[in-house]
């Protein structure tokens, strides 16, 4: 569930650095994860800046998160709309 309390400074301490490791862990772990973090928020201001993220028919809501794959993913896919600003 979205919770955007979730990453403030008072509940960091209570977040379990193994429940989400995108990037992997240890001494091999991803040696690029701040700039790919800086590309997709650049991207994701990008799109802000023109574009309204909504909802089309082939939004999935409540999203499906996929079983197959080992990294968190949607099952069939991520479909929004775009719509310029
Ligand atoms: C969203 C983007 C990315 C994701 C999710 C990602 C994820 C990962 C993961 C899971 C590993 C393996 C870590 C482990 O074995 O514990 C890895 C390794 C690595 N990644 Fe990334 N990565 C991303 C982007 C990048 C970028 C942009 C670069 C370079 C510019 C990069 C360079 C590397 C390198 C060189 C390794 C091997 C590190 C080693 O074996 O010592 N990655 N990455």
């Amino acid at each position: 569930m979205f919770d955007p309390e979730r990453f403030s400074l008072e509940n960091r301490r209570n977040i379990n650095a193994s429940a989400y490791v995108p990037f992997g862990s240890g001494p091999r772990n991803c040696i690029g994860s701040r700039f790919a973090i800086m590309e997709n928020k650049t991207i994701i201001f990008q799109l802000l800046k023109r574009f309204n993220i909504v909802p089309t028919e082939k939004t999935e809501i409540p999203l499906k998160i996929s079983l197959m794959h080992l990294n968190v993913t949607a099952k069939n896919g991520f479909w929004l709309g775009l719509k310029r600003l």
